[in-house]
């Protein structure tokens, strides 16, 4: 039985989308109702709802918030379904670096595509995709926490950066996941989390949930990684993803690089959590994942409050690209892929297929 965690960060309740406001927490924990696609786009882009399963959900259900937007309209159904298709790739413009937005937008694009039905059989039939994709990832998470807990060293410290939690998905989490069935397994498991600046993920979030599921979390600041593989305490890195290219190269959190490249000079296992629908197919490198570049103002304010110079110049990428040699194993639902990563993946590709959402 794998580890039961509570947290739902998005789900789909009576015609809106209900997601834990994740820019206030640990200060409050509360949920908004999202109503309109706007507001949805909106709530992707200024982080309210994060992480790349989690904003996957978010989009399929601002397509269906979108629809019932148009449903009073009084459109033709040609006409629906073609400003339909319109907002849903506005939707997977919100963020443009984790793929699960744009491969879940497509899904609910197909749908609107193939579909037999009137507006309103339409209007159901992207409503059930939504709330599948929502379900759907929270087994595939905990098949990945399943996987992974296969090589969770006894007693281990896992080191960690951001946050792919339960509160990053539909539930449970996928480096997380790997966390809670490993420590459902062996109780003197623990994590390190990386605070992860500039938004604070893992000292904001990863805390929180792991705090909230009783499991032991030291945070650390972003650069004490290293220092803390050389004293030996670090037994496994396993981080989550937002984009992972055909060769297996992984986008991630700005700094998973850093400390993929502190790993291997330490012998210390990096591992990338994360579903099959994280992994782009069509691309054959990270040179060609989409960075996104945020707000400066994340760096130079803390709580509202500047902490440098005004005149100061910044840059603020929010992820970077671990390249694929620095990578132990991906952790995915149906198994730890390992290199040469264009082998294994195609291979989990071609046999999993039909195992996939479509
Ligand atoms: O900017 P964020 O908070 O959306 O970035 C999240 C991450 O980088 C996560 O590690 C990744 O999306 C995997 S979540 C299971």
């Amino acid at each position: 039985m794998a580890f039961d965690s509570k947290i739902r960060p998005i789900q789909w309740v009576d015609g809106v989308s209900r997601m834990l406001d994740q820019t206030i927490i640990p200060y409050e924990y509360k949920y908004v109702d999202i109503t309109t696609g706007q507001d949805m786009f909106d709530a992707i882009k200024n982080m309210i709802v994060r992480g790349a399963p989690a904003i996957g959900i978010a989009g399929a259900q601002g397509v269906v918030l979108y629809a019932q937007e148009l449903r009073n309209k009084n459109l033709s159904l040609k006409e629906f379904k073609q400003q339909l298709l319109e907002k849903a790739d506005y939707m997977a413009t919100s963020r443009p670096t984790a793929v699960n937005l744009m491969w879940a937008c497509k899904q609910q694009k197909d749908i609107i595509t193939n579909s037999g039905s009137d507006i309103d059989g339409l209007i159901k039939e992207l409503t059930d995709k939504a709330v599948e994709i929502e379900k759907d990832d929270i087994e595939r998470c905990i098949k990945i926490g399943e996987n992974g807990a296969d090589v969770v060293p006894k007693g281990a410290t896992i080191l960690t950066h951001c946050n792919a939690g339960a509160l990053a998905t539909g539930g449970y989490g996928t480096a997380l996941g790997v966390v809670r069935s490993a420590y459902d397994r062996d109780n003197t498991v623990q994590v390190f989390a990386d605070e992860t600046r500039p938004r604070q993920q893992g000292a904001r979030l990863t805390t929180f949930e792991l705090a909230m599921d009783g499991i032991p979390v030291t945070l650390i600041t972003d650069g004490m990684c290293s220092y803390f593989m050389s004293k030996g305490m670090i037994d496994m890195v396993c981080v989550g993803a937002d984009r992972i290219a055909a060769n297996g190269d992984t986008a991630n959190k700005i700094g998973t690089y850093t400390v993929a490249i502190s790993a291997k000079y330490h012998n210390v296992p990096f591992y990338i959590a994360a579903p099959l629908s994280t992994i782009d197919t069509s691309i054959k490198s990270g040179k060609e994942i989409p960075i996104e570049e945020r707000s400066h103002e994340e760096v130079t304010h803390i709580n509202g409050k500047i902490i440098c110079s005004d005149k100061v110049k910044v840059i603020n990428p929010g992820f970077d690209v671990t390249p694929n040699e620095l990578i132990a194993g991906i952790i995915t639902e149906v198994g730890i892929l390992r290199a040469p990563y264009e082998k294994s993946i195609k291979e989990a590709f071609e046999i999993h297929q039909k195992d996939l959402l479509q």
